[in-house]
């Protein structure tokens, strides 16, 4: 047992109390370093922060702190070259690092733990991680906001059903649809960004629980890692994962938008409606039916909403009435988060060209726009401005589609005596506002479909978009 490094028993570097060596079920069963190697970079930020810190306070000379520098940055390279051996026996992605170092410069290496521990350390590389992670996302988001954006001008003329109740509602402009998910998308940016305050705040320095004796320079460290602030009490940070449940949520919020946006765009796609065509790359065949051309990237986006939902209820459950501060439980957190963000962040890479690629049927659009009566509100609302109350304009408004539908004609095919047999005070400029293109035309209220409207829309979306 003597040649096990410091004498330890168990070969661990926490191993100096034990007496018996670890089971390797444990160490299959506690191992972290299967998921958690994706922090390396974060890891190596942290420590290389740290140590400059702990230079900075005297601990480390100016000299250590450079061996530990470039012995971190070494191996951060080896990592990211793939020659970097990993194995469960050394737990985590905080150990590997740290043992290699030591491995290679000996009592130098061995000072880096001073005053931290790993669960300031893990809960350092998370922050670090969502933060960059936001980042990605939100780029992301942009785009897909882009491809929509940019769709608006040359769709300008196309106006399709909107719907309430899966029912046929009122006409609308192509371009105000894509401006709603630009709106969706706009708020799960803003989300992003006010989680990201949260997440970037230090955590280092409050070592396991209880903070050091060691007098260090936290200010210093939150100014190397570009944290915002730094968290004031050292059990909140070893039990916090506020940051990762929010993120996920954000996740959340975003997959949900996706999924109705492909929920859309999948119905749209049938012969039924016949009211786009995606893309063939975007698309797959079946195996046994030759015609097929099926919309499965948008289902599996729709799908994989499931389980970014289900990642965060894991969180939730995960943190839900656990003992102060740290508990290995914690150490659950990282798939599920993981899991969330390349599952979003996989959807939204697939969504942009999706929406550019798509085509619009206009043909096939504007010859079915009649039905559905999408023009009675408009015309109701014709009636409320010639001075009849809303509820009696209601009705009257409900007899005329009654009439129409008898007939199986659209509203402005309704002759003159048929129309004033409902209601006499009508003229013949009624007609000026019936069918969707006037129905449209005739809208006037911010934030509706009204053409002036959309347009200063698009024009706030193409600055937005540009910035
Ligand atoms: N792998 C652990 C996690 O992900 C790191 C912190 C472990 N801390 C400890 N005291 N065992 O949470």
């Amino acid at each position: 047992m003597s040649n096990l490094p410091n004498g330890k028993i168990s070969g661990k570097v926490w191993g100096g109390v034990f007496t018996e060596t670890t089971d390797s079920r444990v160490e299959q069963f506690t191992e972290s370093i299967s998921f958690d190697r994706r922090l390396y970079s974060q890891d190596v930020s942290g420590s290389v922060a740290h140590a400059r810190m702990l230079a900075d306070v005297g601990v480390l000379t100016a000299e250590e702190f450079g061996k530990i520098e470039s012995g971190l940055r070494q191996i951060q390279q080896e990592i990211e070259r793939g020659e970097f051996e990993f194995n469960i026996k050394q737990e985590d992605i905080h150990l590997h690092i740290e043992n290699k170092l030591t491995e290679r410069l000996g009592d130098i290496g061995r000072k880096l733990h001073t005053a931290r521990s790993r669960n300031d350390q893990i809960s350092t590389d998370l922050r670090l991680w969502v933060r960059g992670a936001i980042d990605q996302i939100d780029v992301q988001l942009k785009a897909v906001q882009a491809a929509f954006v940019e769709r608006c001008d040359a769709d300008f003329d196309v106006i399709l059903p909107a719907y309430t109740h899966t029912q046929r509602a009122q006409p609308v402009l192509a371009p105000h649809y894509w401006l709603c998910y630009c709106e969706k998308f706009d708020r799960d940016r803003e989300r992003l960004t006010d989680c990201r305050k949260r997440a970037n705040t230090l955590s280092l320095g409050a070592a396991a629980v209880a903070g050091t004796s060691i007098n260090i320079d936290r200010e210093k460290t939150a100014k190397y890692l570009g944290f915002e602030r730094i968290a004031a009490n050292s059990i909140d940070v070893s039990s916090d994962r506020d940051f990762a449940l929010e993120f996920a949520f954000c996740l959340v919020e975003i997959a949900l938008h996706l999924s109705v946006w492909a929920e859309e765009w999948i119905w749209w796609k049938t012969s039924e409606f016949h009211f786009i065509e995606l893309p063939q790359a975007f698309c797959t065949g079946s195996s046994i039916m030759p015609q097929k051309i099926n919309p499965d990237v948008l289902e599996l986006i729709r799908g994989k909403t499931a389980r970014v939902i289900g990642n965060l209820q894991s969180l939730i459950v995960l943190t839900k009435g656990l003992p102060l501060a740290y508990n290995r439980d914690l150490q659950e957190d990282k798939e599920p988060l993981f899991d969330s963000f390349d599952t979003v962040e996989t959807s939204l890479t697939l969504a942009a060209p999706l929406i550019a690629g798509m085509t619009l049927n206009r043909k096939a659009i504007a010859a079915r726009l009649e039905e559905g009566y999408l023009d009675a509100t408009t015309l109701m609302e014709y009636l409320i401005k010639r001075g009849i109350p809303q509820r009696t304009a209601h009705g009257i408004v409900g007899r005329l589609v009654r009439m129409a539908m008898d007939k199986n004609v659209p509203l402005a095919q309704l002759p003159m005596d048929v129309i004033q047999s409902v209601e006499p005070s009508l003229d013949k400029s009624v007609y000026e506002i019936l069918g969707a293109l006037q129905a449209v035309a005739a809208m006037q209220s911010y934030g509706s479909t009204a053409p002036e409207q959309v347009r200063k829309q698009i024009e706030l979306w193409k600055n937005k978009i540009k910035n």
